[in-house]
């Protein structure tokens, strides 16, 4: 696929949107001039992320699981939306959400996440938020780090993007960590979305 205009990246939220912040900020910035945000879509209607969107001029939604029961008719909500939006690109961005099978497929290859590891450690089921943080601390980690990576069908199990590594400092908690390694986080997810857009280009 050539592409010679932007990608349109749509980025999935479910809390405060530091790192929708930092791809926001790259933008702005002009160190992402490959890309632009289409939309922002939520789980959650108090997401602080949405109103970094819309401070931002970004159009947003909000999609919430609680909402459709019937998961499959979650997925589609999801893919109209996307569509709708002409997307090109999804982000999962602190998105709190597995996303379903049939989204998945529809975004084959197109979908990619930042998780606060350096996977394949502390991921998949049950490795979310500040859980992460703390089981690297209780296995005595000399160091951890954030991960971005492509959206398969399992959970955090996508090839590998990016990854960088923060050191375990004597006197961390899992407060401090997950501090350092969100600083990372916001680095290294500008820079994959450069790096999957130049790989299409
Ligand atoms: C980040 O650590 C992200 O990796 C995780 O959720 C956290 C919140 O990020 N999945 P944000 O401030 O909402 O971007």
């Amino acid at each position: 696929m050539l592409m010679s205009r932007k990608f349109r990246v749509s980025v999935l939220v479910s809390g405060g949107g530091t790192n929708l912040q930092a791809l926001i900020d790259s933008i702005g910035s002009g160190s992402l001039p490959e890309a632009e945000i289409a939309l922002v879509i939520s789980s959650r209607e108090d997401a602080f992320a949405l109103e970094r969107a819309r401070r931002a001029g970004i159009k947003t939604a909000v999609i919430a699981a609680k909402d459709f029961p019937d998961k499959a008719a979650l997925a589609r909500e999801l893919v109209c939306a996307l569509a709708d939006a002409n997307t090109d690109l999804v982000v999962l961005a602190g998105y709190m959400s597995i996303l379903h099978p049939d989204v998945v497929r529809s975004y084959s290859g197109r979908i990619i996440n930042i998780h606060p590891s350096l996977i394949p450690k502390y991921c998949g089921k049950g490795f979310y938020g500040i859980k992460v943080h703390r089981a690297v601390l209780e296995a005595g980690e000399k160091a951890s780090g954030a991960t971005v990576h492509y959206v398969d069908e399992g959970i955090d199990t996508g090839d590998i993007i990016l990854q960088r590594e923060v050191l375990v400092e004597k006197g961390d908690d899992e407060n401090t960590l997950a501090a350092k390694v969100l600083e990372v986080e916001h680095k290294i997810l500008p820079e994959a979305v450069k790096i999957v857009c130049e790989t299409v280009k």
